[in-house]
């Protein structure tokens, strides 16, 4: 399919269905290779909807076996059904049932989406339209059902059979062979969260009991053996259900809860109703397989996943056009979960990092988008961080400019209002309107502009009036069909520092909101403090109060001050982040200015030097934030064109060597002072202390290769646990020679039998900076440890490479051409996995032009390349337009 012959969707064609499904009979008869579904729908005309309007069933590549109307056969002149759509020509204009039988294979599912078989484990993926892909239905969003749901399966293959809600029935059938499992959901849900899993598979039991007294049964399902790696799966849940008890006054409403793990799987996880289906490698976790990094992504998954109940399930979206209803607004609530059992600041961070570096990329280029798109062809393609991770920072910011209270009665009357609906954004924000009285139609353009703001902001001290006045500016420049940008609502949050810390604000501007917050909504606004007895620095968007880009011109040394005096950790953070980053842009734009990068170097170091000595040791995880420089595709976004990919890389190579050697012998003590040999726990703490010691490590090996590759070998054979292993890898991956090859060879030993261990292997390969590595990459295809069938092992090696900024942009082109070969091949299985890779091309416009030409001839190859998926075809042309 051709990209331009797809339809284009628009939110302003939305219309309510004609027809509505009240009830959904589910009869699965779970066979390899010939499922049989037998759907019985409870229909009637929707009184919102068209009277006497034909009755349309989305299908995906369906064939009809059966069709009953009120239990009768009807005449074939009555419907036409084709793998894409089955209709009623004049349905009854009453309630009625169809009874609808379809077969399915879900061996030959390789799209992983409707019914698939993942190492002999029968599960589903519906979400945004894959029930289609199991049965004819209105497979819509605004279409809500009551699901019963019969399971019937071979019993040595699929011992345990689950679906949504509550069991109600179990048994065997004659002959012992076969048995069966009948499942009943009492809350309407759209067909999007429906799901079934049939399989061999262990489990952790734990039991509940809600704040408002229902007692929960709660499981985690894995694969046989791997029952021992479940546990901390089953702790974030617990956790995660007392914290939504308690900040959002949300009980669990089923009798069971039951998260699955398989082995192949798009996405990270699914929030299907009671029966939450993972990735594996966001639910398995123990010291050996899984990092500090993942036991955090599994604590932030199980929770986003759970809170999703109420927010997505129980109030779920119209129309896909409302998707960061769910998912920015569940985004936020995992992010603060996670903020709250961990360290605030460090998350923030985090969070700001993975913006950054995700969303304002995407922002920035041709596939920019937002938060609420007004048209698209293939939905799929809107899982993007623009609607999940800028949609959180809109609900953030709403939050802020609202203020605490109205935030959270706002909430409880969303969730009063609208449970057992398919809301709006529109609804969401009247609800924050109702309970502020602040009115929000300027707010809500976040929802509809794309791009990242720029705030250019300036200060005047007068020291005879004693004032300070503060510029704020803002722009955002034009993307893809939105040549004009509007203002939109940009909460500042700020303090002026001082001599002895911040000084009152105090201030008769409008403008000024209280609580350190200016609220920018203008093109450009001043405002002026009075009773300001020194001249201040500014400490502008603290905690990163908007997600925009800020221009303001302070000098290094006065960054540095905010680096040791700011009250707000995150800018302090920040000060140190901007110093390096102003030198690598100007380092990466001018190749050459080597004297002023070593100079840099010499400023932070000396800034570290006294900060790794007094204050890490008390925060290890905000120093390793401290210590970790801005990434080169951050610089590379800030340079904007023309960009020079090896460029930036030797800059940051350069600055971060120089910055390990002269902090060397405080990184060696830091290291001594940190090493535990205590054994591995996984709680934020001891992870801090381990991302410290790990930091460090890096910066030395950058600096001195062959005292790193020493201190990365020693660590290996001491370490007890994955995160120290593989830092240990990753730094000898800086290292070229012998010794790294070696480490390289006895990690892939060490791990052979782990697949999720080996992505992060693959992905350390690919990520090498190194001419070399496309060769490797290549190599690695044929490792027994891959596997293109595989979302996981893909996205680790080929992902992994794409994500390597000097190598996927190789000078020579070959780069672009063997991802844009593997998106070609890859989509022939699996579209959205070929999509998403070829996502890598989106910042393709702003490289320097030689690189930029080769970049757009792949681009074109695979948008020119017949019988393309709607998913790659969709992002091949929004990449060109
Ligand atoms: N809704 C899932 C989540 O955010 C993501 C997802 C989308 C998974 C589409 C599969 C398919 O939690
Ligand atoms: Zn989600």
């Amino acid at each position: 399919m051709r990209a331009d012959d797809t339809p284009l969707i628009r939110l302003e064609d939305y219309r309510p269905s004609d027809w509505l499904i009240d009830t959904v009979d589910l009869d699965i008869n779970l066979h390899p290779q010939k499922t049989q579904v037998r759907a019985l729908l409870g229909l009637r005309p929707n009184p919102a909807g068209r009277l006497g309007a034909p009755l349309i069933l989305d299908g995906d590549e369906l064939s009809l076996s059966g069709l009953r109307l009120d239990g009768l056969l009807i005449d074939e002149s009555a419907y036409s059904a084709t793998a894409q759509a089955l209709t009623l020509h004049a349905p009854p204009q009453r309630r009625f049932t169809l009874t609808i039988d379809t077969q399915v294979d879900p061996s030959a599912n390789t799209k992983l989406m409707g019914l698939y078989r993942s190492s002999r484990v029968y599960c589903t993926q519906c979400e945004a339209d894959g029930f289609r892909r199991i049965s004819y239905f209105l497979d819509r969003p605004d279409v809500m059902s009551i699901y019963s749901v019969r399971l019937e399966a071979a019993k040595l293959e699929a011992p345990v059979l689950l679906s949504n809600g509550n069991l109600v029935a179990a048994g065997e059938m004659a002959g012992g062979e076969r048995h069966f499992a009948v499942w009943h959901d009492p809350h309407p849900k759209p067909a999007y969260l429906f799901a079934l899993v049939g399989g061999a598979l262990d489990h952790v039991r734990q039991d509940y009991v809600t704040a408002d007294g229902r007692k929960v049964e709660l499981a985690v399902h894995v694969e046989p053996g791997k029952a021992g790696r479940a546990g901390w799966a089953m702790d974030c849940l617990v956790r995660c259900m007392r914290w939504d008890e308690r900040v959002f006054g949300r009980n669990y409403d089923l009798d069971v809860f039951n998260v699955v793990a398989v082995s192949d799987f798009n996405m990270g996880a699914m929030e299907n109703k009671g029966l939450n289906i993972f990735n594996d490698k966001y639910v398995l976790a123990d010291p050996q397989t899984a990092t500090d990094g993942d036991y955090a992504s599994i604590e932030a998954i199980i929770a986003h996943e759970y809170f999703h109940n109420w927010t997505g399930n129980r109030i779920t979206c119209r129309d896909w056009f409302q998707l960061c209803l769910k998912e920015g607004l569940t985004v936020f609530r995992d992010q603060e979960f996670s903020a709250d059992e961990r360290s605030r600041p460090v998350k923030r961070i985090a969070d700001v990092r993975t913006l950054r570096s995700t969303q304002f990329s995407e922002d920035a280029g041709p596939l920019a988008h937002p938060v609420r798109p007004r048209a698209y062809k293939e939905i799929n393609n809107f899982y993007t961080p623009t609607v999940y991770e800028k949609g959180a920072e809109v609900i953030r910011m709403l939050k802020l400019l609202v203020g605490d209270d109205a935030f959270r009665a706002g909430m409880d009357l969303y969730f009063d209002r609208c449970d057992g609906t398919a809301a709006t954004i529109e609804e969401f924000l009247a609800c924050f309107a109702e309970t502020s009285g602040k009115d929000l139609t300027q707010f809500a353009r976040w929802y509809e502009q794309a791009g990242t703001p720029t705030i250019v902001a300036s200060g005047r001290y007068d020291a005879a009036a004693r004032t300070y006045t503060l510029d704020l500016a803002q722009t955002t420049a034009p993307t893809p069909g939105q040549p004009d940008k509007q203002p939109v609502v940009l909460p500042v949050a700020l303090g002026l520092v001082g001599k002895a810390g911040d000084l009152p604000l105090v201030t008769g501007s409008a403008a000024y909101a209280g609580d350190g917050v200016i609220v920018l909504d203008q093109p450009s606004l001043s405002v002026a403090f009075s009773d300001v007895d020194e001249p201040p620095i500014p400490s502008l968007l603290r905690g990163f109060s908007a997600p925009a880009r800020l221009e303001l011109d302070l000098a290094d040394a006065d960054l540095l001050r905010l680096f040791s005096a700011d009250s707000d950790s995150f800018n302090r953070w920040q000060a140190l982040q901007s110093v390096a980053s102003r030198a690598l842009v100007s380092a990466g734009r001018s190749p050459g200015g080597h004297n002023a990068l070593i100079a840099t170097a010499g400023e932070l170091a000396e800034a570290l030097a006294g900060f790794l000595r007094v204050q890490a040791p008390a925060d290890p995880a905000f120093a390793a934030q401290v210590l970790r420089l801005p990434v080169p595709a951050d610089i590379a976004r800030e340079i904007g064109r023309d960009v020079d990919p090896d460029a930036i890389h030797a800059a940051h190579r350069s600055l971060a060597a120089e910055i390990g050697l002269r902090l060397r012998p405080h990184l060696m003590e830091l290291r001594e002072r940190l090493g535990t040999s205590a054994a591995y726990r996984p709680d934020a703490a001891s992870a801090g202390r381990r991302a410290l010691r790990n930091e460090a490590l890096g910066l030395i090996a950058l600096a001195d290769p062959e005292a790193g590759a020493r201190l990365a070998e020693a660590q290996f054979a001491a370490a007890d646990n994955l995160t120290d292993r593989l830092a240990a890898l990753a730094a000898m991956t800086l290292v070229p020679g012998d010794a790294r090859e070696a480490l390289i060879a006895r990690f892939a030993k060490t791990y052979a039998a782990e697949p999720l261990v080996l992505d992060k292997w693959l992905m350390a390969q690919a990520l090498i900076a190194e001419a070399g590595t496309l060769d490797r990459v290549k190599g690695l295809m044929q490792h027994p440890a891959f596997s293109l069938g595989n979302p996981n092992r893909v996205r680790a090696l080929i992902g992994g490479f794409a994500a390597n900024l000097t190598q996927f942009n190789r000078p020579d082109g070959e780069g672009y051409a063997f991802v844009a070969d593997m998106v070609v091949a890859l989509d022939r299985t699996n579209p959205q996995v070929a999509s998403r890779l070829l996502g890598s091309f989106k910042s393709w416009r702003m490289l320097e032009p030689a690189r930029k030409a080769l970049a757009e001839q792949k681009l074109a190859m695979v948008a020119q390349t017949p019988g393309l998926s709607r998913d790659v075809a969709d992002i091949a042309e929004r990449a060109l337009a």
